[in-house]
């Protein structure tokens, strides 16, 4: 037992007492971007406020966004509140276009986000006894040593693995029996892949506990993981201009939403055309106010990603939903916007297909046509009749017009025809030409 492996007070605390936490940190933490970064200085001033006029949690709304466009226009180190000496570690976001965006953590904060992350260890289910196989990516992406030091903060036993390989994934997790699997749900599915491919049983593995994330996922994807690999598949949340990975985490007694660790990060959700806050329960976009970070306070930080704000339940800090999808990575068909998640939803509930997909979107005159590449199951593979591949084609191609209300053509493809991600899967290409 370490200290790691109980509860934190703060994890029991009183509403009443996590909100005067937050309204101290937070009036710090405003003011410090407010002092030492030139940009909110700036932004502060143009929108007509001062860190002093934060009186409530509430204030916070007068206070201006902040984008990844603002990052980027600051790249790679003008957002940066403390002088370099005092930074001892650096991650980059890559993003799909431009440059990326650089974040920077101190000493201090290094240790805030390791803790962050043996808290989001231990609420999936995690101990200091086990050992924990990191399949996230290592380097610039802040998932490899975000889960890495984290996990040697509870004390378990880590293994470095990193991405890719993916046979000898299955080597070490079959050699050293880790308990726990840290990686993005689209890559334990490869993992899993490998797993049949060498004739093994991915269900009768040491694997007890899978920690994903970095990348959406959907209720139906957690059932089809659990079954196959047979453990408690756990959500995972963060962003690297926020701190990383750990900044919401699902608690494995209820696994009913990411319970946000509202000491170090205050959420807020937003109507994501007007900028007007929402109340708790409303769906739209999540924004984070970092709390204690000292590198790189982000003061309203617009994540894109689309969810909502629950009362607590394993705890007593407030829940975020599953991520439904990104604003920008919503695909508007012939009018109807369509979600990568919500074709997912209905692919993996499929028992002849496997649960690999891609969504190809493209313009031939006027209108806009979708593709929707999915493979069969491994098991069906090369013996699948013609006539039945046309028939499950025509099947999801109706239960896609019924449920999400677009045509799309569907393409069933055999078994690893359809590239696999070794860390974010990447669901849509989008060949519209730009207008
Ligand atoms: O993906 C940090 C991370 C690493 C989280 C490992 C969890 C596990 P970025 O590369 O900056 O950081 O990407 C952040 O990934 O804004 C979401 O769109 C998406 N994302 C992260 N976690 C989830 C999740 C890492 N559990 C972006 N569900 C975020 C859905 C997620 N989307």
């Amino acid at each position: 037992m370490t200290p790691h492996d109980q509860l934190e007070p703060i994890e029991k605390a009183s509403v009443d007492e996590l909100r005067a936490l937050q309204l101290e940190r937070l009036r710090w933490s405003l003011s410090h971007a407010y002092e030492n970064v030139p940009h909110y200085r700036r932004k502060f001033d143009d929108h007509g406020v001062r860190p002093d006029d934060l009186k409530t949690l509430a204030d916070l709304a007068r206070f201006p966004f902040t984008t990844k466009q603002d990052l980027r226009e600051n790249y790679p180190f003008g957002m940066f509140a403390v002088p370099m000496e005092r930074i001892v570690r650096i991650h980059a976001s890559s993003g799909t276009t431009g440059k990326p965006t650089v974040v920077g953590y101190t000493q201090r904060d290094i240790d805030t986000w390791s803790h962050c992350m043996a808290r989001s260890i231990r609420a999936a289910g995690g101990r200091s006894t086990d050992k924990i196989h990191v399949a996230y990516g290592y380097g610039l992406f802040t998932g490899g040593l975000g889960a890495h030091y984290g996990g040697e903060t509870l004390g378990a036993a880590v293994i470095p693995v990193g991405g890719g390989m993916t046979e000898r994934q299955v080597q070490l997790i079959v050699d050293f029996k880790p308990e726990i699997i840290m990686v993005t749900p689209s890559y334990m599915l490869a993992i899993a892949d490998e797993f049949e491919r060498q004739g093994l049983d991915p269900a009768a593995s040491s694997l007890r506990i899978g920690i994903f994330g970095a990348e959406p996922w959907t209720e139906s994807m957690r059932e089809q993981i659990e079954k196959r690999m047979g453990l408690d598949a756990i959500d995972i949340y963060g962003l690297s201009e926020v701190m990383g990975p750990g900044v919401a985490q699902e608690c494995i007694e209820t696994k009913d939403g990411l319970t946000i660790w509202e000491d170090h990060f205050y959420p807020e959700i937003i109507d994501p055309a007007t900028g007007a806050t929402l109340p708790d329960g409303e769906p739209g976009e999540l924004v984070f106010t970092s709390l204690s970070k000292e590198a790189l306070p982000i003061v309203r930080y617009r994540t894109r990603d689309l969810t909502r704000l629950l009362p607590g339940t394993a705890r007593t800090m407030r829940r975020m939903g599953r991520i439904t999808g990104r604003s920008d990575d919503m695909l508007i068909i012939r009018g109807v916007n369509v979600f990568p998640t919500q074709i997912e939803e209905l692919l993996v509930k499929e028992p002849k297909l496997a649960p690999h997909y891609l969504i190809e979107v493209k313009r031939e005159g006027p209108l806009d046509d979708m593709t929707i590449f999915v493979e069969m199951r491994q098991d069906l593979g090369g013996r699948m009749p013609d006539a039945e591949r046309a028939e499950i084609e025509r099947h999801v191609q109706h239960i896609v017009k019924s449920y999400v209300g677009v045509t799309a053509q569907v393409q069933v493809r055999d078994p690893g025809k359809i590239e696999r991600s070794q860390g974010k899967a990447r669901r849509v290409i989008d060949l519209r030409p730009k207008d």
